[in-house]
């Protein structure tokens, strides 16, 4: 973990980056384009990106719209990795750290760079460029959507790790394809929703209302379409396959998300007033409630679900439906 070189430094390369998404074409680019594999370097490769257009089709993508981060590897070689990144307004990569040193090009938006645990955050605008030495932990805060291009050498350990699994982002494809019981797929989305009431908690702790205004609206829309898929995937099919028998615990569960629903609506309010300190105590209550409500799902509901629909031969089935709904927008 060297930490030597503090690498929260601010550059001014204007006009470079917004050339190179400019989107110039020849032969190799269009395939660049769409294709969702990084280009390995060869002896005489030459390979052209039109950054702009790669980066709405991430725009584009489910992840986007329902996280906010979506990522691709351009390419990948032993001496260089290249990823073009979008961030929504609001959306975090958080901390997380790089195996050689590397850099960020805004391409466009405004971001906020976090050097270490809790360093300070430095405004990253179109043509900033930001370098760090290997392993110095650092964060990314979407100020307003934003486009950059992580620029990393050497060896070139799990490139997509820093997007994906430094993202932390909810119900991200590769976790849900991943799962192959409801146990897993469901007691992972807790996991990755729970990830981000803590940065919101965090956010209130620290008398920063605006930040934890928006992780908890990111929170309520993972949780929300949490529940949805819940209330209309999994509790009917749990009813079906039980003959009833769930119907008290589910009864339960269906109160205790109207009782959620609820204190999150008054969370939203309270931090919109900037009542960070009320807001803090409210954070406590919901967590409670949050966690006892999980504990039981997991403990009790799902492994319920995958005994009935193992025993019936509904398991994929079910999964399908719980991705589905998983995948939806959240409106509820
Ligand atoms: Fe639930």
């Amino acid at each position: 973990m060297s930490r030597s070189t503090a690498g929260e430094t601010k550059g001014s390369t204007a006009g470079e980056a917004k050339g190179s998404t400019a989107g110039e074409t020849k032969g190799s680019t269009a395939d660049h384009t769409n294709s969702s594999r990084p280009i390995a370097l060869a002896a005489e490769t030459l390979a052209f990106f039109p950054l702009a257009d790669v980066a709405r089709e991430l725009e584009a993508r489910d992840e986007y719209r329902r996280s906010g981060v979506a990522g691709i590897t351009l390419v990948r070689d032993e001496q260089l990795t290249l990823m073009l990144v979008a961030l929504r307004q609001g959306a975090v990569m958080r901390e997380h750290r790089a195996p050689s040193a590397g850099s960020v090009v805004l391409l466009s938006g405004t971001v906020g760079f976090v050097a270490g645990d809790d360093g300070p955050e430095t405004a990253l605008t179109a043509g900033s460029l930001a370098v760090f030495s290997a392993d110095l932990a650092h964060a990314v805060h979407a100020r307003d959507d934003a486009r950059y291009l992580v620029v990393i050498g050497g060896r070139s350990r799990p490139p997509d790790g820093v997007v994906a699994g430094g993202s932390g982002v909810t119900g991200s494809d590769a976790s849900l394809d991943a799962a192959a019981t409801v146990s897993e797929l469901l007691g992972s989305d807790h996991r990755q929703i729970d990830e981000i009431l803590v940065e919101a908690k965090r956010g209130s702790a620290a008398g920063d209302a605006p930040r934890a205004a928006d992780r908890l609206r990111e929170f309520q829309r993972g949780l929300l379409r949490h529940m949805v898929a819940e209330e209309e995937v999994l509790f009917p099919a749990l009813e079906t396959s039980t003959g009833g028998r769930a119907g008290g615990p589910i009864s339960v569960m269906r109160h205790e998300h109207t009782e959620m629903r609820r204190l999150i609506e008054d969370l939203v309010a309270t931090l919109t007033r900037g009542d960070t300190e009320d807001a803090t105590r409210r954070f406590g209550e919901l967590t409670a409630l949050l966690f006892a409500h999980n504990g039981k799902e997991e403990r009790i509901l799902y492994p319920m679900a995958d005994n009935a629909a193992q025993a019936d031969g509904s398991l994929s089935a079910l999964l399908a439906k719980l991705r589905e709904a998983l995948r939806a927008d959240a409106e509820r």
